[in-house]
């Protein structure tokens, strides 16, 4: 049984996660920004706190005594080339601090690159509309690639996108960037509970899908 601290344990993915965590038996600290939005994740082995991801003093003192950390934010509300290297930086100073050292953050599949090595989204055909944002979480990667901490840091995305209506199989596989690839939300999260349960991969971006 492991201590694991959920950053955006309110949204879809985050959620995902504090279920798997719980289905393995470890113990969860769920953070959302507020509390009283996220009555329903308190649960048997899930403790909710107030918390936000993008302040370093925050993450260190609600990660104190975890063995590892999950990070599933976004915020509309917030630059993507601010958030998510602002939360890159708060996470690898804060969680260095509590002395957690596993970080698994749930990434982007545009920023993954395909099998022949070229990122998602400068494939053919792949919109450009959101470029910006596909930008700002690879400059949260970055900031994790270049953190002086020595976190053990792994970003997870599925390899195309989320099966929104998808349901838990209980299997999937690594797999690089393609747009048509899917996973549920179920075994993405088998996939981040599996990497910090018997860590394989470090300091990469990991694309999964359905498997
Ligand atoms: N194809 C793909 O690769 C793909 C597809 C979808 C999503 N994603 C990525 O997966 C990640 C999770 O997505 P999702 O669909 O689970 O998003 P979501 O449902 O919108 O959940 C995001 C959560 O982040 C929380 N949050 C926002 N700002 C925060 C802060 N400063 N501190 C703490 N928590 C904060 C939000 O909580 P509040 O209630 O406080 O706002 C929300 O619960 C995102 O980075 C997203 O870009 C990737």
């Amino acid at each position: 049984m492991s201590e694991i601290v959920v950053f955006g344990a309110g949204g879809r993915a985050g959620r995902a996660a504090v279920h798997e965590a719980r289905r393995r038996g470890h113990q969860v600290t769920a953070v959302v920004r507020d509390p009283g939005k996220y009555g329903d994740l308190a649960a048997d082995g899930v403790r909710v706190a107030a918390g936000d991801v993008t302040d370093a003093g925050g993450v260190a003192r609600l990660a104190e005594g975890h063995d590892a950390a999950i990070s599933a934010v976004y915020d509309w509300g917030v630059e993507a080339g601010v958030f998510f290297p602002g939360a890159a930086r708060a996470l690898a100073a804060g969680l260095a601090k509590a002395g957690v050292n596993r970080l698994v953050v749930v990434g982007l599949a545009s920023v993954l690159e395909d099998a022949s090595g070229v990122p998602l989204m400068d494939t053919p055909g792949y919109p450009q509309e959101y470029r910006s944002f596909y930008l700002g979480h690879a400059a949260g990667t970055e900031v994790l690639r270049g953190a002086a901490t020595g976190l053990d840091w792994l970003v997870v995305s599925p390899a195309g996108d989320f099966d929104h209506g998808g349901s838990r199989t209980g299997r999937y596989r690594t797999a690089p960037a393609d747009a048509a690839s899917r996973v549920s939300y179920a075994d993405f999260a088998i996939a981040l509970l599996d990497e910090i349960d018997f860590p394989g991969h470090h300091r990469v971006h990991l694309g999964v899908e359905e498997g």
